[in-house]
């Protein structure tokens, strides 16, 4: 379909679904065993209701934020999402150009198709994030932030911790199966992992399942950019992220990626709110997984996130080269804006943490 086509998030998803090659749908829709936690997230942010005030002359709102050290148009950044070459030519490089023609920041992911180097230079004055994968070969990782201390335009670390397997990933699972089937008739030597392999599965098998949270330390000694903790499931462990002098944390259960039954992520930061309202103040918190509006990214800033992570919306359009990853940025800056003014909130900034906009009994 062509993209002037395509006027929500969940509409880039579907045209992938429906145009895009099999086993790269299945690698970027899927998500593990019965997709529960995949189904929460989304329906977590449906199920959040606004308190509206009114009145207000919203004749212009401000939608920018800060957030570790970079302006931003909108409290939004693109989710590190693996090998997007997958989905168009253009991969990360779409996401980083799309990314700055709209103001935001792409954290790049460990397994990007293209090297740091270019996607860097899809970008040439705009900021990244870099989403770390500790390798089981820890000297690996070492070189890698060796070598992010040279990138100026690198701002932070996304250390990412809730993957410490690959999880079961049926939808991949099953293409492979059907390609061994093929393979198998056609009389060549049947290679698949007895396990049931699938795209995720093969690319994810040098994540080290030994980190431990002596381990920050061990990443400081390494990199002096501020240290985000992304997957972080609990009050406990948001604590734990401030203790160990994290200067961020991402809520996020890997978009239902990882263990299936996972709290819905925005669940989890009303479970901060209640039990550790201090780590709003004292580091960064980020939230990701089903934001799929520009209303969700607003209900996330008044529960106190600085940043929204969107994740496959952004893969999907890199079908459209950068000028879909923009598209798909404006469609959500405009749904924000606009969430804004019949909110009666004019500046995003303020409105941080206000839980007078919300009505969570729903929820409750
Ligand atoms: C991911 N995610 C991910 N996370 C990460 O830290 N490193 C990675 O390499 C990847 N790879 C990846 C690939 C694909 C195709 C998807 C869909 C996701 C998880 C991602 O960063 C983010 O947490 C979720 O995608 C957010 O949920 P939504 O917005 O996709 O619902």
């Amino acid at each position: 379909p062509p993209l002037s086509s395509l006027i929500n998030l969940d509409d880039f998803e579907i045209a992938f679904a429906k145009s895009g090659p099999r086993k790269a749908n299945a690698y970027v829709s899927s998500a593990s065993n019965d997709l529960l936690t995949l189904n929460a997230n989304k329906s977590a942010w449906q199920k959040l209701w606004f308190r509206p005030r009114i009145m207000r002359n919203v004749a212009s709102v401000n939608t920018k934020m800060t957030m570790f050290g970079c302006n931003v148009a909108m409290p939004v950044w693109i989710c590190p999402m693996g090998i997007a070459k997958t989905v168009g030519p253009e991969g990360e490089k779409a996401l980083g150009a799309g990314a700055a023609a709209s103001g935001i920041v792409h954290c790049m992911s460990t397994t990007a198709s293209y090297g740091i180097e270019d996607i860097l230079a899809s970008a040439p004055s705009n900021p990244f994030f870099y989403q770390v994968y500790v390798d089981k070969q820890r000297h690996k990782t070492e070189a890698m932030l060796q070598k992010l201390a040279n990138e100026k335009q690198v701002k932070a670390l996304f250390i990412t911790v809730d993957l410490a397997v690959v999880s079961k990933r049926e939808a991949d699972e099953r293409i492979r199966t059907q390609e061994t089937t093929s393979v198998y008739q056609s009389g060549e030597k049947n290679k698949i992992d007895k396990k049931g392999g699938g795209l995720a599965r093969t690319t994810g098998s040098f994540i080290d399942w030994t980190l431990s949270w002596e381990d920050v330390a061990w990443v400081r000694k390494h990199s002096r950019l501020p240290i985000v903790i992304k997957g972080v499931q609990s009050a406990a462990d948001a604590k734990m992220a401030l203790k160990m002098g994290c200067q961020g944390i991402v809520v996020s259960n890997h978009g239902g990626r990882a263990l299936d039954n996972a709290p819905a992520t925005l669940l989890i930061l009303m479970e901060l709110r209640r039990d550790c309202p201090e780590v709003f103040e004292k580091m960064e918190v980020h939230v990701d997984g089903g934001v799929r509006r520009g209303s969700d990214v607003l209900k996330a800033i008044c529960l106190g996130a600085r940043g929204v992570g969107v994740g496959r919306p952004f893969q999907c359009s890199v079908a459209y080269d950068t000028e879909g990853v923009e598209s798909c940025a404006a469609i959500l800056q405009d749904e924000l804006e606009t969430a804004m003014r019949l909110c009666g909130v004019t500046d995003l900034e303020k409105a941080r943490g206000d839980l007078s906009y919300l009505n969570t009994s729903e929820l409750e």
